[in-house]
């Protein structure tokens, strides 16, 4: 086998040192990505006991899917991040309406609650499919042996270092590499305090030649967004709509947009609101604006402020909008 000196090393090391857990060396899909779930915000040790009561409980997915929410809820209880559970409940329906289990990433994917990191788990764990699974354990033991310094939490990192993985992994083993890595950065290359004097990858470590450890991984810091509230109103009133045209000082300077509310209720207009969209969420660099949309169809033209102007429906498309505006336009044929 031409593998990677990093991988046979990680394999060498999780053959002696890796832990036992009880869904390792099961051949049970279902076994699987109830403890990829159960471990997505929580630890081993916590989430091993779930996993067995949840085993009891509902032994096979069909026994999920034929549980009630409240039953689930309750099994759930003290895990906190209770929407993986009504997720978890509503892909056992899921994967009993496929009937089988799904076993490639892309039907995978299509699972309520798994995204590319539990696909990858699942995946190569329990169907040998050959994908890296890159958690936090992955990013940093990587990050560390390689000296690499781009930061983990933007596109760019992530893709660096799942291409990377991705060429680390062995074809033939998939699910031990990735779970080897894991067990690798959980026990040996710790957050802090990493295990350097005993590693066996001490020699080539880049972080360790450079005393980087605990630098690495970087992480971007998240700017903190104000989030602004609109409510924007598309009237509709024997063929025209009201617009006005952004002012200054302000985002979107000059683009146009229909009526608006910041601040404050749906105006008492006689006509008939209907609810668009609601609850859009569009992040800009320094602010998230949260949007409702809604429809107006008058019975005859309000009053509206200065700035607004009655356009022909059928020439909206002659001025230029926000992106925003655009998105919730769509929406609806105007
Ligand atoms: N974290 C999530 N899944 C894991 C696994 N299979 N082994 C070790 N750590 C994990």
């Amino acid at each position: 086998m031409n593998r990677h000196p990093f991988t046979r090393t990680i394999l060498k090391w999780f053959a002696a040192h890796g832990r036992e857990l009880p869904w390792r060396g099961v051949n049970n899909p279902y076994a699987i990505w109830l403890s990829e779930v159960i471990l997505q915000q929580t630890r081993i040790a916590q989430g091993t006991d779930y996993w067995t009561r949840f085993m009891q409980a509902f032994p096979t997915v069909q026994d999920l899917a034929a549980a009630s929410q409240d039953q689930v809820m309750l099994l759930w209880q003290g895990l906190g991040y209770y929407s993986r559970a009504r997720h978890l409940h509503e892909a056992a329906r899921q994967i009993v309406a496929m009937g089988h289990f799904p076993n490639t990433l892309e039907k995978l994917l299509s699972l309520k609650g798994v995204g590319d990191y539990t696909a990858a788990a699942i995946g190569s764990m329990a169907f040998g499919l050959p994908v890296a699974a890159v958690d936090g354990n992955v990013f940093r033991v990587l990050a560390r042996h390689f000296g690499l310094n781009t930061p983990i939490n933007t596109t760019q990192g992530k893709r660096q270092f799942t291409d990377l993985a991705q060429r680390l992994l062995p074809a033939d083993m998939p699910g031990t590499f990735n779970q080897a890595l894991m067990d690798f950065g959980a026990l040996q290359c710790t957050p802090t305090s990493p295990h350097c004097f005993d590693c066996p990858l001490a020699d080539t470590c880049q972080a360790h030649a450079q005393g980087t450890t605990a630098q690495l991984p970087v992480k971007q810091k998240t700017i903190k967004r104000l989030t602004r509230h609109f409510t924007y109103v598309y009237l509709r009133c024997k063929g025209f709509t009201a617009i006005r045209q952004r002012p200054a000082g302000d985002i979107w300077q000059g683009l146009w947009e229909p009526y608006l509310i910041e601040e404050g209720s749906l105006p008492q207009w006689e006509g008939q609101y209907t609810l668009i969209k609601q609850g859009v969420k569009h992040v800009l660099t320094h602010r998230t604006i949260m949007a409702d949309f809604y429809l107006f169809e008058c019975v005859k033209h309000p009053q509206l402020p200065p700035q607004y102007i009655w356009i022909n429906e059928s020439d909206m498309g002659n001025y230029a909008l926000p992106r925003l505006v655009e998105r919730l336009l769509e929406s609806f044929d105007y």
